[in-house]
This record gives structure tokens, C-alpha cells and sequence, in this order.
């Protein structure tokens, strides 16, 4: 590995006891955070972990004018035993560099990223929370500093980590979700930005979510921007067809989709459990078909954040379309135990997904 130290300074810790029973998703943060910054001359340097604070910019700052940003998220988790796994971190270190590259911003090697994700949160173990289902989450951000309005490559850039005890993203837990079939909004096009993790991907879905919730669905389904015709994405999560204990059908990434961590995990284990496994064009008049027919069988979004979500009700010109009567079916239930035994630990890593932080006893 290129050298690479990270300066730890001492931090008021609070006791995570204080944290309400109901954690919330994204609400609550720990002690500590991860910063460092680039510039042109020096690359990234003065890499470091203190209290968590606020950051203080420029107006002029690029990131306020331009939205030259990106993220990304991952989760920790608590063990049986005590100890806390990462999940296929490397993974999300590796999007983090392809969002990075798609807007133009440097990369953060990949082994430092993780070797910062993996020290703050070592540093931060108190705080991987242990009821059921629930996590450490945990949000690297990389964002142009530069003072600058031009619309160009910016050189000055600041990368940091913050980490949040959350509950699942549902607080309902594992039950079936409604979603609202979108013609009005599109998310994302192909050549667009929708394969990279930038906040304006999402700044621009929240109309189209406060539609869906407006007309009584929880999330919205994504048809992809030019035709209006194929599946992209449901929320801010992959989509999986199920066709009865035969097949499971996502949409092929095309540009427009994020890469989904979990959705690459969840595409393994359904082959593991013997599903025939593809990624492909999905026409949405067809899955109304298939679920019309009993076909479809299920419908599940899938992300770090909900884990599995299956999808109950789906919204479409005025009328409802019932998957598997609204009811989580029982494909979604077996794939979100699998992927979760695997990352609570409860079951071997055979694909070794898995990476342990010891923690102090
Ligand atoms: C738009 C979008 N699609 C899909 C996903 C699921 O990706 P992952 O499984 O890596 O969390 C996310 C979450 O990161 C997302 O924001």
C-alpha cells in the first residue's frame, strides 16, 4: 500500500446509550469523523480522524454551484459474537471511484479508503448498534471545494466519513411496500449520471417520491427515461421479478442504474439456492402481464439500506396491480436471510463477502 497515515485526535465520546430505542435511518451520528482533503500540487493528504463538525466553506465553493459531489454507503454490523463485520466495503470503494471518475473528480485509492473506513470505524465500535436488523451505516462524501463559479474540473476537493446507527430503512421491518409507477418524472437517463452515486440523481427523485406519497405510495418505480417502457429502479433500490421457485430477473445495468452492491449479492445467493439468474431488458407491460398471468410471483427492491424490500402493491394509470396478495412472498424471505445471515455472521461467508473488525473487549 502507497504510505498512508491518518493523524488521530482525541474526541469528547458520549455514551450510545443515549440513542432512542427507535433508531431511525440516517438520523443519529457517532463521536467521530474521517477527513481529508486535495489539492492539484499535493494529492490527498492530511488524512485524519477527530470529532465530528461541522465544515466550514466558501460560498464560492464548487460543490454549491455546480453539485460536484459524490457518495456513497455501506453498513457495519454486529455479531453474535461481539464482533463487527463490513460487508463487500471494497465494493463500495471501487463505486466511489467510478462515481468519481464520471464527474470528473480524483480518486481515493481504493486500499486507503477502505483502511480509513476500517480505522473509523474500529475507533467507533460502541456504536454498532446490536438490536435486530440494525447497523452501523456508514456515508464516505467527497466534495469540490474549490472557489470557483466556472463550470469545469475542479482541483480542490475534501473526502470525508461520517457513521450512523441506523434501523432498517423501512421502520416497518420486513414488510411489503407500494410503489408508484412514475410517467411524469424519470430518474436518470443513459449517458446521464445515474450509474454514479451525485446528489442531484436523488435531489431530483424527491418530487417524484412526494407524488408517489401524495397519491398514497410509499416509493416510486423508475421507467427508464427514453422510452418510458423498460424497468430501471424502484426508490433508491435495484428491482428483482421473481417467476415462481424458477427464475429471477433484474434489469440489465444500462448506465442509467446504479450497481447495487446488494443487488450483485442477491443475483449470487438466487443462483446458489438454484434460480435461473438474469439481467435483461424488462418491459414493464410485460411484468404487468406476468403478474397478471401468476408468472411474476414476486417483486422485491433490494438495497444496503432496506436489505430486501418487497414490493405489494404497484400503482399504474389509476389502478392497483397486487403482487402475491400483498405479501411479502417467500423467495424475498429466504434471500433476505441468506444475505443477512452472511452479513450478522450467523452464516458461513462462503463467498467471503465478509471482513471482521476485532473489537476490544
Ligand atoms: C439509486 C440507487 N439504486 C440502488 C441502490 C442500491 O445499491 P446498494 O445495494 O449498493 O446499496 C442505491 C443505494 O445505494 C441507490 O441509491
Amino acid at each position: 500500500m502507497a504510505e498512508f497515515s491518518i493523524d488521530v485526535e482525541a474526541v469528547t465520546e458520549r455514551d450510545p446509550a443515549s440513542l432512542p430505542a427507535e433508531l431511525g435511518f440516517g438520523r443519529h451520528f457517532t463521536d467521530r469523523m474521517f477527513r481529508q482533503t486535495y489539492d492539484a500540487e499535493r494529492g490527498w493528504h492530511a488524512a485524519k480522524i477527530g470529532p465530528y463538525s461541522p465544515i466550514v466553506l466558501d460560498p464560492a465553493a464548487q460543490l454549491f454551484h455546480n453539485g460536484q459531489m459524490i457518495f456513497d454507503g455501506t453498513k457495519a454490523y454486529r455479531r453474535a459474537d461481539g464482533h463487527v463485520n463490513l460487508f463487500r466495503t471494497d465494493r463500495n470503494c471501487e463505486r466511489f471511484n467510478n462515481s468519481a471518475a464520471r464527474m470528473c473528480m480524483p480518486p481515493v485509492p481504493a486500499e486507503q479508503h477502505l483502511a480509513a473506513i476500517e480505522k473509523l470505524v474500529a475507533l467507533e465500535q460502541r456504536w454498532v448498534p446490536s438490536a435486530p436488523n440494525t447497523a452501523l451505516y456508514i456515508r464516505p462524501v467527497m466534495i469540490a471545494t474549490e472557489r470557483d463559479l466556472a463550470v469545469k474540473a475542479p482541483r480542490e476537493y475534501l473526502h470525508f466519513i461520517i457513521l450512523s446507527p441506523v434501523a432498517p430503512y423501512f421502520a416497518a421491518g420486513f414488510s411489503s411496500v407500494s410503489v408508484y409507477v412514475s410517467e411524469e418524472y424519470v430518474r436518470a437517463v443513459r449517458g446521464g449520471t445515474g450509474a454514479a452515486k451525485t446528489p442531484g440523481n436523488y435531489a431530483g427523485s424527491v418530487a417524484a417520491t412526494e407524488l408517489a406519497i401524495a397519491k398514497g405510495y410509499q416509493q416510486v418505480l423508475w421507467l427508464d427515461a427514453v422510452e418510458r417502457r423498460y424497468v430501471d429502479e424502484v426508490g433508491a433500490m435495484n428491482i428483482a421479478f421473481v417467476y415462481g421457485n424458477e427464475a429471477l430477473k433484474t434489469p440489465a445495468l444500462s448506465g442509467a442504474i446504479l450497481p447495487g452492491v446488494t443487488r450483485a449479492s442477491i443475483l449470487q445467493l438466487a443462483a446458489d439456492i438454484g434460480l435461473t439468474v438474469s439481467e435483461e431488458r424488462i418491459d414493464f407491460a410485460q411484468v404487468v402481464a406476468d403478474i397478471a398471468s401468476g408468472r411474476v410471483t414476486e417483486v422485491f427492491g433490494m438495497g444496503t439500506g432496506a436489505v430486501i424490500a418487497p414490493v405489494g402493491r404497484l400503482g399504474y394509470q389509476g389502478r392497483d396491480i397486487v403482487v402475491n396478495g400483498g405479501e411479502p412472498g417467500p423467495i424475498a424471505r429466504r434471500l433476505f436471510d441468506e444475505l443477512t445471515g452472511i452479513q450478522y455472521g450467523r452464516l458461513p461467508d462462503r463467498h467471503g463477502w465478509t471482513r471482521r473488525i476485532e473489537v476490544k473487549k
